[in-house]
């Protein structure tokens, strides 16, 4: 594939960073390298003697020494070197993708670095960008100021619908020329936000399928993978990537820790090389410290140990959706409807009988003591009104969840009353 063309002209005049180049050759250069070609600061003057860890009895982190130095420096923008090595192995292991010796990964500071940093180096002003909808708020929040032309795909309860994509795209193809084409197609597949849906494989062969026809990226932010509560793990679209064009986001934000701020982003060579230049000239890299404590409670957990983790999320996940679910079907019935989520941490709900929530959300809502998500972030259209609401169920306790509910029945009915008179 050529990927010249998804390259914004912005993105292909940045140049390598020396430094950085030269740090990242550090982490292969032969033992006894004089490196003195960075500006590392000495780590003798960190006011660090140790930093301890413990995920429990088994596994615990200590650093001093070499060790910690290292987990306190400067590291290559890619990321720290053994920590990218087991991130792609675990990327081997749970989705074997065909192109996997031309793609590469670096560790990200999270999904949302990564997605920003690919827009950033993708979109120009006003091009037109395939979305599902409703769609990831904060995707919405970085491609906005480029003034895109949202091609929104509607969703149903089993996420991006492929007949529709079809005929969204040969509309907007048979009456735009070829440049103006869309490059990139944004999906969130697992335990999708806001809805909760979890497409299923059929589902994404289609999409891949016009994904090949229309010659688009489709970004794969899966930060919900591991958050989903079907019997067998979705295929990713990663997994049936036969011509290299999918960019694959992983967090550890829901499985590890979302202040810890790892991710990592993995995808065809050049759009990742794109990546790390603006990562280069940007933040340098995700955090060292973060990097070093991720690999050592990987190192230690084996991939078998990693697993028997992220069953243990899917499992409380699975039992706050389902509190979530009675508490709905028991003070919300008649009032609004939903999906029951297959995934992630959101239950999407349509208020029945109401134009809008968002002045029944932002001002009764709050005024009740209760904050929910107008469904109206979710839209790339938000110059109209919407009737949705998402209601998060990953923190709130069993007894808030259940107020919650009351409280929120409570507002939506007088918003309806309200909006009669
Ligand atoms: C769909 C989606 N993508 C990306 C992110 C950002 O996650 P991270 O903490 O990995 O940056 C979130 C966080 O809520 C999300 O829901």
């Amino acid at each position: 594939m050529d990927y010249s063309k998804f390259i914004n002209p912005h993105a292909s005049q940045r140049n390598p960073s020396l430094i950085r180049e030269m740090t990242q050759m550090l982490a292969t250069a032969e033992p006894g390298t004089i490196f003195m070609a960075g500006g590392f600061p000495n780590p003798e003057m960190f006011p660090f003697e140790s930093v301890d860890v413990r995920v429990d009895a088994n596994i615990q982190v200590h650093l001093e020494g070499s060790a910690l130095s290292a987990a306190l420096q400067y590291q290559p923008t890619l990321g720290y070197p053994p920590l990218r090595d087991e991130l792609k192995r675990l990327i081997y292991r749970d989705h074997k993708p065909p192109k996997f010796d031309d793609m590469d990964g670096l560790v990200t500071i999270g999904s949302q670095h990564g997605l920003s940093g690919i827009f950033g180096v993708i979109l120009q002003n006003g091009d037109p960008v395939v979305v599902p909808q409703p769609v990831y708020s904060s995707a919405l929040a970085i491609m906005d100021p480029y003034r895109p032309v949202y091609l929104a795909v509607p969703e149903d309860s089993l996420g991006m619908q492929p007949a529709l994509l079809k005929s969204i795209l040969d509309k907007w193809s048979s009456s735009n020329s070829h440049e103006q084409l869309p490059k990139i197609l944004y999906v969130n597949p697992t335990g999708t936000n806001p809805t909760g849906a979890v497409i299923p494989t059929e589902r994404k062969r289609e999409i891949y399928q016009i994904a090949e026809e229309y010659d688009l990226l489709i970004i794969e932010d899966d930060p919900y993978y591991y958050l989903h509560f079907e019997e067998d793990d979705p295929v990713s679209f990663l997994s049936m990537d036969t011509s290299c064009r999918v960019i694959r986001l992983e967090s550890f934000s829901k499985v590890f820790s979302s202040g810890i701020r790892v991710g990592f982003a993995f995808g065809p060579k050049p759009i990742i090389r794109q990546l790390e230049l603006l990562t280069q000239h940007t933040v340098l890299h995700c955090s060292s410290l973060s990097q070093v404590i991720v690999h050592r409670i990987l190192e230690q957990w084996g991939p078998a140990g990693f697993t028997e983790h992220t069953k243990k999320v899917k499992a409380f996940y699975r039992n706050r959706r389902n509190l979530m679910v009675s508490a709905a079907e028991k003070h919300l019935t008649g009032l609004a409807v939903w999906d029951v989520p297959r995934g992630g941490m959101f239950l999407w709900m349509k208020v029945l009988g109401l134009k809008d929530t968002y002045q029944m959300l932002m001002q009764r809502g709050i005024k009740q003591g209760i904050m929910l998500l107008p469904g109206k972030e979710f839209m790339p259209d938000r110059s109209i009104t919407y009737p949705y609401v998402r209601a998060s169920y990953s923190v709130a306790s069993h007894d808030d969840i259940d107020k919650g509910e009351v409280i929120s029945a409570r507002t939506a009915l007088s918003s309806y009353i309200y909006s009669l008179v």
